[in-house]
């Protein structure tokens, strides 16, 4: 259990990581369907204040214990505990994250696979001339199809499985550094159209006029577990990350910055999707194919439209290739620390996730009609349960650990902020996002039960 040598090369470098793990399909395809779901301005306002009022705090705390302890997250959370004269047994907080990301990148990898068809698509030509009913269309035929999705999938699981085996500083990311600018470019490209088009305004004033009447505890709850999982918080996957920080860096500004650019990147995809959903009349809770029925749309229309829409869904799936490595990363610390080598690690949850993923790649085909809870699929509910439960109670848990069991110089040095920032954050920690997390995750119970 010794600490570990290596650091991202530089403060960039480690920005750049936070990033890949950050942005990804939760900006562009789960934000605009779960605004779309919870009322538009309603949602879009409560998941800012959580990315502020818990986002940036938990973040902090979750990457400091990764830092202060140098180790994998398990071994990290036991030994400050130890340290500090408690219990080990706060590494179970590890597990709990390994086994919610078990099930998010089950699902992930599933919806990766469907941009990985729309790229192949697009390059190969088959959008042209489509109208945009046609293309809505083909999306439910592609999902219908399970060999193609879990053929995708798989795809999409061999990829980011053999990075991981690889470990972490290997060549990826330095294309994605080169690569995501040209998808926030192109999304401002994707706003530029929706500028033009007659829902533009429609959709500004859908997602910005306050609309409170709209609240209820249900659009709290996906806010909130939104902002978690935008962020890549509350599964130890940012501590797995942290371990490996530069030792001069103020973690305060590097999460603000990962932050801000979270937020602008949905805020972007929001924009350009809802635009294309009120020119079109559509419904904005048409849920989790609205990005894919909507964007291609209006790459389509545009001079030599395969090539824009073939672009964006590489560059989407580089996003979420370098998401799902991070995703990845509690598990394999976790076997890891058990003594396996990190290539059996990866193969074996790649088998793992990969089965995971298949009843939700059928639940558009085969198992459409069953639902195992009110109503939902299994899809529905891989998708909403860990991240809208487990994110947050992993989070607050983490919370509860950086500033109440750890020892506070170190969770203060880990922080490499000033001292009066340093106490910001842990008054706003300690008395602010836990007792929110735990009032919105209390009441939502009360609410179903
Ligand atoms: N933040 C990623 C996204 O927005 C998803 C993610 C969640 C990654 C949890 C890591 C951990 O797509
Ligand atoms: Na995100």
């Amino acid at each position: 259990m010794s600490e570990v040598a290596e650091r991202w090369g530089s403060r960039r470098a480690f920005i750049m990581a936070m990033t890949g793990a950050a942005v990804g399909l939760g900006n562009i395809w789960r934000f605009p369907y779960m605004t779309g779901e919870n009322g538009g301005s309603a949602f879009l306002m409560l998941y800012v204040i959580f990315v502020l009022l818990l986002g940036l705090p938990v973040m902090m705390a979750e990457i400091l214990v990764g830092r202060a302890g140098r180790r994998t997250p398990m071994q990290a959370l036991s030994h400050l505990a130890l340290e500090n004269g408690h219990s080990r047994h706060w590494r179970l907080i590890g597990l709990m994250g390994a086994a919610t990301v078990f099930f998010i990148l089950s699902f992930y990898s599933v919806v990766s696979g469907w941009s990985f068809e729309y790229m192949f698509d697009a390059l190969g030509g088959n959008f042209t001339g489509m109208s945009p009913a046609e293309i809505g269309g083909s999306f439910n035929t592609f999902l219908a199809d399970p060999f193609k999705v879990i053929f995708n999938h798989t795809l999409f699981m061999l990829l980011t499985m053999s990075v991981v085996a690889a470990g972490i500083g290997s060549g990826l990311e330095k294309l994605n550094n080169l690569l995501m600018p040209l998808l926030y470019l192109l999304l401002f490209v994707l706003v530029g159209y929706g500028a033009t088009t007659s829902g533009f305004t429609t959709a500004l004033s859908w997602l910005f006029t306050p609309n409170p009447a709209a609240i209820d505890i249900t659009v709290v709850l996906n806010a909130m577990g939104h902002a978690f999982f935008t962020l890549a918080i509350g599964a130890c996957a940012l501590m797995a990350y942290g371990a490996y920080m530069p030792d001069r860096q103020s973690l305060p500004t590097a999460v603000i910055a990962v932050a801000c650019l979270d937020i602008l990147v949905a805020l972007l995809s929001g924009i350009a999707i809802f635009s294309i959903v009120f020119s079109q009349g559509m419904d904005p809770a048409s849920g989790p194919g609205l990005m894919f029925v909507t964007l291609p749309i209006a790459l389509a229309d545009l001079p030599g439209g395969n090539i824009w829409l073939g672009g964006f869904f590489l560059l989407l799936a580089m996003a979420t290739w370098t998401s799902s490595i991070n995703l990845a990363e509690p598990m394999v610390a976790m076997l890891q620390s058990a003594g396996l080598k990190r290539g059996v690690a990866a193969l074996l949850i790649g088998v793992g996730v990969w089965l995971m993923g298949l009843p939700s790649a059928l639940s558009f085909s085969s198992l459409a009609d069953w639902t195992p809870l009110e109503g939902k699929t299994f899809f529905d509910l891989v998708t909403s349960i860990p991240t809208d439960i487990f994110l947050p109670l992993g989070g607050v848990l983490i919370a509860i650990f950086a500033t109440w069991i750890m020892d506070r110089q170190r969770a203060f040095d880990a922080l490499g902020a000033s001292t009066t920032l340093c106490r910001g954050w842990l008054w706003v920690t300690r008395w602010i996002s836990i007792p929110l997390v735990i009032i919105v995750l209390i009441s939502s119970l009360w609410h179903q039960g």
